[in-house]
């Protein structure tokens, strides 16, 4: 039975919530994973019920289909460079709107799309309020050349400023590891918790090889965090 506080009534809650920043002649970035799905689907409501003229662009190709079938109007970063608002999910939020993103696997296009943005507003689960970051495995997007070779100099960089070393590549629901939509692996690194973000991601952004990773710092101005209890704006 679905309650007001099952996780999934909570995304609901955060996502609808987040109608209340979208204005007719905003240009949206539209996020990936369930909580974003959620918006897709409110906002297409919304868009064909005639309350609303937007345009959006998608940060994966699951989301580019469920806007179709919202009908959300898409556009892209190439006819549209700059974007009013994002609205997407996380799989951690900090007291000081610092996320992991990337469960989901769309973190390159959601960094780009959310960077285009005058604002990005995430919307979420009470689950995903943590006071620090890192319990979430932070995924690394790597090119597959050379990848193995890559992932020791991820590991030396994580060493260097004493964090651990473990990490998986993700695996794919078939034969194979898992393709991001550009067609790049993913390593899931276990961090346990992250002291300093800052540098952490300075440390991975410097290792050749390295497209991007799943810390998202100074990106996120607000966050709609859904509890049972209620919501909670964090600015
Ligand atoms: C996808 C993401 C998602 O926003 C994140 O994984 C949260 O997903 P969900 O809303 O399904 O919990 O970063 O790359």
């Amino acid at each position: 039975m679905v309650t007001t506080s099952s996780p999934d009534a909570l995304k609901r809650l955060a996502a609808e919530r987040a109608l209340d920043f979208v204005d007719s002649g905003m240009r949206l970035g539209l996020g990936s994973g369930s909580t974003a799905a959620h918006f897709v689907a409110a906002l297409g409501a919304k868009v064909r019920a005639g309350g609303l003229d937007v345009v959006g662009v998608p940060t994966s190709e699951s989301t580019r289909r469920l806007a179709v079938e919202h009908g959300v109007p898409l556009t892209t970063l190439e006819e549209t460079p700059e974007l009013d608002l994002t609205v997407d999910g996380a799989d951690e939020v900090d007291g000081r709107l610092r996320l992991i993103k990337g469960g989901g696997g769309a973190l390159l296009r959601e960094k780009i799309v959310a960077a285009s943005s005058g604002r990005m507003i995430v919307i979420a689960d009470r689950s995903k309020r943590v006071a620090r970051l890192g319990r979430f495995p932070l995924p690394v997007e790597v090119v597959p050349f050379g990848h193995p070779s890559t992932a020791v100099r991820i590991a030396r960089a994580l060493a260097g400023i004493g964090l651990p070393t473990a990490m998986r590549l993700r695996q794919g629901s078939g034969d194979g590891p898992y393709r991001t939509d550009g067609g790049n692996l993913i390593y899931d690194c276990d961090l346990g918790e992250i002291p300093d973000p800052e540098t952490l991601d300075a440390a991975l952004s410097a290792v050749p090889g390295v497209v991007e990773h799943g810390l998202f710092i100074g990106l996120c101005a607000c966050a709609i965090i859904a509890g049972p209890d209620g919501i909670e704006l964090l600015e």
